[in-house]
């Protein structure tokens, strides 16, 4: 993956010699831009005076020309960042987040590489903070994936945004933190897109182990990678039953991170890593089928938020299992009848081969919660299509059986700009899975589809706190905005990032 070089600059903008210099103005309450002074103020101020620039979102003016009170930049753009009065401050990140995606994709038009930054003073919001969701919207616009483009089409291609020059007229201390946590929770984010992008054929359960091991090498974690063989041992009647349709090997990643204080609390994250859903027996339907290579979101997730808490050591203790495979239909494939037993000892009717992501989940919690007994369990997975009918792709949706745990993870989603939406978890849903043949079933007919596989992996976790995101609508196909490209979101990354960040006894 690329790597933007971000500083904070000293120089001051009239000094900056590169491609796109940019000032973001805010609409004041009069409805008028905020004139700052800078390079092409005046202009400002008569589109202003004009009514044409008004601070609004859509508002931008280009100037060009060098020499006396024109700086020394190719270009000096000002963007509006809309209005900032009556805001929450997740509002205002989101607010940011737009802006800097805005610019990543004017950037892009204008195929600048080396850019200039000045921070606006945005009220309500500490430089630090502002720097932090402005830039995260750069990065996370800035992202492409063309690996498999060809290699003379790349070269004449612009590659995106290789230098920002950050500058404030405020020396805020933080500056520095708020830069460094954007290059982070961004940097997640986007390789996270990768492994999504990568095809069926070029992402596998050992690539997810391998990434595993870089990431416990970089930052002194403890990375172990169960076999088909302990798996066996271990009978993961789930995961070793959708693999078995398959010749690609299965693996459940296990990557733990320990705080230095030994009261530091557990947090477990569970990933779905199915690297492409086929539907095995009970086969989906050829259009559309490419996209189940993206089946392994939920696992990207928890593996690249990994990479942040390595690098940042939170104070709490946060261990990452993906449970990984695909689910293919070959000769020795599972079928409608067969029935399992997970780890946990439960047994389960196969009504639907395609219904499997829980099969891997319940094994991966089961095993979890015995293993590292977590304060809390948090698991994300494109679990089912029903969670798209009802909330279309604008929204996460979560269950769970602790109102706290719930209620911290909307907070950090609404403050990354991926909104979680809770669904109910009653009995009489957890009734429709119960098996004339076994202990449950793992479908719950066509009614509250998500809610009935939300019912499913709750038998797995026991009293432990657990929430479940189900990211099948948002983790491709996500709310369009700038800072989203088309294609895989990294939805989840920079929720649970957040999350750790401000973790607070449970
Ligand atoms: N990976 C799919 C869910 C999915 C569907 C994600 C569409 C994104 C877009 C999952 O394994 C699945 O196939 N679920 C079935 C469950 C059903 C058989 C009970 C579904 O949602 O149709
Ligand atoms: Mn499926
Ligand atoms: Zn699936």
């Amino acid at each position: 993956m690329k790597r933007t070089k971000i500083s904070l600059t000293r120089k001051t903008p009239e000094q900056f010699t590169g491609d796109l210099l940019v000032y973001c103005v805010p609409q004041q309450k009069n409805d008028k831009a905020k004139v700052v002074k800078g390079i092409g103020a005046s202009e400002l101020r008569k589109a202003v005076a004009l009514g044409d620039f008004k601070g609004e979102e859509e508002n931008r003016l280009l100037l060009y020309g060098k020499g006396k009170n024109k700086g020394s930049a190719n270009r000096v753009l000002y963007l509006g960042l809309g209005k900032t009065d009556k805001k929450s401050k997740a509002e205002l990140f989101e607010q940011c987040r737009q802006a800097g995606g805005r610019i990543a994709a004017i950037a892009k038009e204008m195929k600048a590489k080396n850019i200039c930054l000045c921070l606006p003073e945005v009220q309500g919001l500490s430089a630090e903070q502002s720097v932090e969701s402005l830039l995260e919207g750069v990065l996370l616009g800035d992202y492409h994936f063309d690996k498999y483009k060809k290699k003379d089409a790349k070269k004449k291609k612009y590659t995106g945004i290789s230098k920002i020059a950050v500058w404030s007229a405020l020396k805020e201390k933080g500056l520095r933190n708020g830069v460094k946590r954007s290059q982070r929770t961004a940097d997640a984010a986007c390789s996270a897109r990768d492994m999504a992008n990568e095809p069926g054929n070029g992402w596998t359960p050992a690539n997810f182990a391998a990434y595993a091991r870089s990431l416990a090498k970089e930052h002194g974690m403890k990375c172990t990678v169960l076999g088909k063989a302990e798996m066996k041992r271990l009978k993961m009647g789930g995961i070793l039953g959708v693999n078995q349709g398959s010749t690609e090997a299965p693996k459940m990643v296990v990557l733990e991170y320990r705080a230095k204080n030994p009261k530091a609390q557990t947090v477990l994250l569970v990933g779905k890593g199915l690297t492409f859903d086929s539907g095995g027996v009970s086969l989906k339907p050829g259009a559309g089928m490419q996209d189940m290579k993206y089946d392994m979101c939920g696992g990207a997730a928890a593996i690249c938020t990994m990479a942040v808490v390595g690098a940042e050591k939170p104070d709490v203790n946060v261990i990452a299992i993906i449970p990984a495979t695909d689910n293919m239909p070959g000769g020795s494939a599972l079928k409608p009848g067969d029935i399992i037993k997970h780890y946990s000892g439960v047994t389960s009717e196969i009504i639907n081969t395609d219904a499997e992501g829980r099969l891997i989940l319940a094994d991966a919690l089961a095993y979890g919660i015995k293993s590292y007994s977590p304060d809390c369990v948090v698991d994300l997975a494109t679990l089912t299509g029903a969670v798209i009918s009802g909330l279309g792709h604008h929204r996460t949706g979560l269950l769970g059986n602790n109102q706290p745990l719930i209620e911290r993870l909307c907070v950090a989603g609404e403050s990354s700009g991926e909104p979680l939406w809770q669904l109910p978890l009653d009995k009489e849903y957890v009734k429709q899975i119960d098996s004339d043949v076994a202990d449950i079933k793992n479908t719950g007919g066509p009614a509250a589809g998500t809610i009935t596989a939300a019912a499913y992996l709750q038998k797995f976790v026991g009293d432990t706190p657990w929430a479940h995101m189900d990211i099948a609508g948002t983790a491709w196909d996500f709310t369009k905005k700038e800072y989203i490209p088309k294609g895989p979101s990294g939805t989840g990354v920079r929720t649970l990032v957040a999350m750790i960040r401000h973790w607070k006894k449970l």
